[in-house]
């Protein structure tokens, strides 16, 4: 079974996915880590972000190797464990030029459908996952949350992680990303092809237990 998360950053989907494929004992894919992990290569070897054609030859020639548990994506590129490296604030930044291209979305798609083949039931994690990637996935989900909650969540972690920003910065950084990332799953939400979750006044808790119990659901109704 096939089960899609998409939706904007700080809806909590990231978590929500990795625990729901742990309930569920399936594995846990995170397609953010691969166009993060170009985009670490891309820093790393030099090569210019402005540079379509130079940032798409090193994503094809990429040995880029991915380990999908139920409870991690381990993410290696060149042999060498990349997980953390692909979490640092440069890649966050980095990474929205190089899921820009279609190119290598289109590579991206292709090898995650293929990860998909080969463990047959998984929780994917994304922004197309259940528009573009998986159009068939027996589960499509949406997870939303209104930009201040996502902006309150986002803060807390940075300001845990001891990074030095204010709310407002963080809001307006989530309101310029949602720009590009929505038009990804807005078709899905407009069809109605996937269920909404709103997690704005919902605790992590009680997001999970919704989740599973519609997979288990549409697991009955099969
Ligand atoms: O979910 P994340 O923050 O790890 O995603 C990193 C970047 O990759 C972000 O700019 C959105 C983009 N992304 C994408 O375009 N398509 C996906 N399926 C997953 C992530």
């Amino acid at each position: 079974m096939i089960v899609t998360i998409d939706g904007p950053a700080g809806s909590g989907k990231s978590t929500a996915a990795r625990k729901l494929a742990a309930r569920l004992e399936v594995a846990y894919l995170d397609t953010g880590a691969m166009y993060r992990a170009i985009a670490l290569a891309c820093l790393r070897r030099g090569v210019d972000l402005n540079d379509p054609r130079a940032v798409e030859a090193l994503a094809m020639g990429l040995d880029l190797d991915l380990d999908c548990g139920p409870t991690h994506t381990r993410v290696r590129v060149d042999g060498h464990d990349v997980s953390e490296a692909i979490r640092e604030m440069s890649v966050s930044e980095a990474t929205p030029s190089v899921a820009g291209l279609p190119a290598v979305r289109e590579y991206l798609v292709k090898r995650q459908r293929q990860i998909a083949a080969g463990l047959g039931s998984l929780v994917t994690e994304g922004r197309d996952q259940g528009s573009v990637v998986f159009p068939h996935a027996q589960v499509r989900i949406v997870l939303e949350a209104s930009l201040e909650k996502r902006a309150e969540r986002r803060y807390q972690e940075l300001a845990a992680d001891g990074q030095d920003v204010t709310l407002a910065q963080v809001r307006d950084n989530l309101r310029r990303r949602d720009r590009d990332d929505a038009r990804h799953w807005t078709p899905l939400v407009e069809s109605g092809a996937a269920t909404v979750v709103d997690t704005t006044e919902m605790t992590l808790a009680q997001v999970i237990d919704d989740l599973e119990r519609l997979v288990r659901a549409r697991r009955q109704e099969r």
